[in-house]
């Protein structure tokens, strides 16, 4: 490839340059038009890989069905699903809220607060793990959690079945959506997991970007990609589309929480270990991290730069970073590039 300085593709250029052979680095900075072999330029890569998908995966053992999707979503709303009947799945995942619900900690049964942060459920069909800590695999078996748990919405599932069988419709919509089985909780699981999953944040700036539209984020945005790509290398966790590597990692928070060390004693690296949230939608659910402790994305970014709580679980990846004040506001103007205009979720009529 011949490199030729271009003004429309110089942002992309200066991640092409991060990654460039010392040689090219220094014929670049001279200026000059020069002929110089450069390997692929990075940025565009990179970029590839953030691609929207142009399909949602079901598993095989919960496939699709408007039926599902539909009892799914009544379900998702229904505080009838809470044992003092006051709480739905949707009061800590509210859309309003970016499927979280603004709090630093969930508010559970009793308005007692919960341990952590009420992640949002957006582009949950991505994750293989779900929970800070993983704890649950499938989001069938997940959406049984908080029905059951006693801090949560505190109901055991046989109430729930005999609460709902109570209700006309909504056995009409049971029948419709699993014909000829049982209401359980099995088939409660599979229908809120269904609706769960065609939950997906919509096209953001940064995917009009990714698309080839120069003008669809700032250039302090681009900088803020290459800053995320490059330098800072963000994207060691936060990778692929939904920006979550799925995996777990200790990023420096200074509370006693061991998260995913609590299943894992006797492995270093994942005490103090939460699972890398998307950054999809990012700006629409303040306050951040686990424990809800930074208010802000400026926050959040001055944590990693600081490196946290320097202890022997700490990723590698998380260290002093030595960002300037140009990286810094370039990191965030980037991640609000992530945030779409979700079309407002109106909430179900729910069966009566
Ligand atoms: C009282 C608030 C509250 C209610 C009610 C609630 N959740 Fe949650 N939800 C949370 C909290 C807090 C977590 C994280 C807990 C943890 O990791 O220890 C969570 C985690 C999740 C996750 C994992 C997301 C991820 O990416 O890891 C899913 C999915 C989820 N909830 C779905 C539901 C469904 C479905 C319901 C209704 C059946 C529900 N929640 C009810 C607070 C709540
Ligand atoms: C070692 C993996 C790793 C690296 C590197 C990393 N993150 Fe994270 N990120 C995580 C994990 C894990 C969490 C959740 C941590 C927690 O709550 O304890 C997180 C949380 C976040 C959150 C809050 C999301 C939410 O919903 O609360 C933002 C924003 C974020 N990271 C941005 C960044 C930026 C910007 C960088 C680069 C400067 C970065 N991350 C580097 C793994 C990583």
């Amino acid at each position: 490839m011949i490199f030729r300085p271009h003004l429309r593709c110089a942002q992309i250029l200066l991640a092409t340059l991060l990654a460039a052979p010392a040689a090219a680095q220094a014929a670049a900075i001279v200026g000059e038009p020069q002929h110089v072999a450069l390997p692929p330029p990075p940025a565009a890569d990179a970029r590839a890989d953030f691609r929207r998908p142009d399909t949602i995966t079901f598993p095989d053992d919960n496939l699709y069905t408007p039926a599902k999707a539909r009892l799914g979503r009544m379900l998702f709303f229904d505080p009838r699903l809470s044992r003092a009947n006051v709480q739905s799945c949707s009061s800590c995942h509210n859309p309003a809220l970016g499927y979280g619900d603004g709090l630093s900690k969930g508010m559970g049964d009793g308005m007692h607060p919960l341990g952590r942060r009420s992640p949002t459920i957006v582009n949950a069909a991505w994750s293989d793990a779900l929970m800070w800590d993983g704890r649950f695999d499938t989001l069938e078996a997940q959406a049984l959690g908080p029905i059951q748990s006693p801090g949560e919405m505190n109901m055991a599932l046989g109430a729930v079945v005999d609460r709902l069988g109570a209700v006309a419709e909504y056995r009409k919509l049971f029948e419709a959506a699993f014909p000829g089985q049982p209401m359980s909780g099995k088939t409660i699981g599979s229908a809120i997991a269904t609706y769960e999953r065609t939950i997906v944040s919509s096209p953001a700036p940064f995917d009009a970007w990714v698309d080839g539209d120069e003008a669809a984020v700032s250039d302090a945005a681009k900088r803020g990609f290459a800053v995320f790509t490059g330098k800072a290398n963000c994207v060691a966790c936060h990778s692929g589309w939904t920006f979550s590597d799925n995996g777990f990692h200790d990023v420096g928070l200074p509370d006693d929480d061991i998260a995913r060390g609590k299943f894992f004693p006797q492995i270093l690296k994942m005490q103090h270990a939460f699972k890398t949230p998307t950054l999809r939608e990012i700006n629409r659910r303040a306050p951040y991290m686990h424990d809800g402790s930074l208010p802000t994305l400026e926050a959040v970014v001055a944590h990693y730069d600081s490196g946290g709580v320097a202890r022997a679980s700490r990723s590698e990846l998380v260290k002093p970073l030595g960002l300037t004040d140009t990286d810094k506001s370039d990191l965030v103007a980037f991640m609000q590039t992530l945030s779409s205009q979700m079309p407002p979720a109106a909430a179900p009529n729910l069966p009566r």
